[in-house]
């Protein structure tokens, strides 16, 4: 495959990992009473040192924020209150619930909006024992409402910064192109972002999958790729095995965003496994989205005895019911998951990070250090 590499050789970036500060509260405290199973299924998984990939800043943008957003603008929102918007988060697919989302970020403005929501986000991963996270962002829904590309990424950066100081977890920044538009719009908003190229580590693929194909953006990506852009895109989620293929072979992508449709192509499956490319999967998104009926039904602990790299993701928390914490616990429970294969998805999930192989490889020795 035609990578570039984890890291950005020869690339100067300014958003360095720096190591945890504090080891991470756990629950642990001898007055408390003897903890039930699924406390302690809780605070393993809190400890064990994680990163998050597949994750949509915007679809952490939770409705008491949007309701304090649209406020300071003096923006009227369709809602009466935050529990009426909580409520409409029923979706019976992957564009009725895109349809909500894109309205949604119409209250995010300015500068300080972007810094918050990124910080919200970061204070809650870290609360999940998330040490590293690798964020999506969508630019054209936000530039084509009128915010200067410089207003997004100045939010973002700042918010990316008080994370790092405040609880120590680092984080990467990954630009998506929206697929529903065309390429030119992708090529425009590359141009965009070469300015800020030294603090994007990738470019990604998201919005509406189906009969928006990943060669659609054979030429944005091959650009992307030579300003040094690492590439990854969502395939599979609701696409066939074909735009997998697409997304390795044309857009030349590092990891699959989603790829649970993987499963219906067993030579693909046995790629993946061999070259080790990681899938960035999410299953409490995939039932909230119909991808699969129920999460008992879902396909990621056969993925992951067929020996590819799956990684476990929120994708949208705020939409979704729930963050890296409760998409684990509600995997294990809902799959019978154990100690070995929940170790498997936080080492997954560091190994398939672009951080350097130096930081992969502190913490991988925390990870060995985590106990029962
Ligand atoms: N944008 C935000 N969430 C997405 C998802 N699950 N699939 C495609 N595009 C998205
Ligand atoms: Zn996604």
């Amino acid at each position: 495959m035609g990578l570039v590499g984890t890291g950005i050789p020869g690339r100067p970036f300014s958003a360095l990992p720096v190591p945890i500060r504090r080891p991470l509260q756990t629950t642990h405290s001898l007055k408390k009473p003897i903890m039930t199973a699924p406390d302690e299924l809780a605070d393993f998984v809190r400890r064990l040192p994680k990163a998050e990939l597949h994750l949509h800043i915007e679809g952490s943008l939770e409705p008491e924020m949007t309701f304090a957003k649209a406020a300071k603008h003096g923006i009227r929102l369709p809602y009466p209150s935050v529990d009426a918007l909580r409520a409409a988060y029923d979706f019976r697919n992957l564009q009725s619930f895109l349809d909500l989302y894109y309205a949604g970020v119409e209250v995010l403005r300015d500068e300080e909006d972007f810094h918050d929501l990124t910080l919200a986000y970061l204070a809650r991963a870290h609360a999940d024992g998330v040490v590293h996270a690798e964020i999506f962002f969508d630019p054209q829904s936000h530039t084509a409402r009128g915010i200067p590309f410089a207003t997004l990424m100045t939010g973002l950066l700042s918010g990316i910064r008080a994370g790092r100081e405040n609880f120590g977890i680092s984080c990467f920044l990954i630009l998506c192109f929206l697929r529903h538009l065309d390429a030119d719009d992708a090529m425009r908003t590359l141009r965009a972002a070469l300015p800020w190229k030294q603090h994007i580590i990738g470019v990604g693929l998201d919005s509406s999958e189906l009969g928006h194909p990943p060669s659609n953006f054979a030429d944005v990506f091959a650009c992307a790729r030579l300003e040094g852009f690492i590439p990854v895109a969502h395939a599979g989620e609701e696409g066939p095995p074909a735009y997998i293929h697409e997304a390795l072979d044309i857009l030349k992508a590092a990891r699959i965003d989603h790829g649970v449709r993987a499963e219906e192509d067993p030579a693909l499956c046995e790629r993946l496994a061999r070259e080790r490319i990681p899938l960035t999967v999410c299953p409490l998104s995939n039932v909230k989205l119909a991808v699969f009926k129920q999460l008992a039904e879902h396909n990621l602990r056969r993925l992951l005895q067929a020996g590819l790299c799956i990684t476990l993701n929120s994708d949208d928390p705020a939409y979704f019911g729930g963050y890296l914490g409760e998409n684990y616990l509600a995997t294990a429970l809902a799959l019978d998951l154990g100690e070995a294969e929940l170790r498997l998805l936080a080492r997954n999930s560091i190994e398939a990070s672009f951080l350097p192989a130096g930081d992969k490889a502190r913490w991988f020795q925390q990870l060995d250090r985590i106990h029962t």
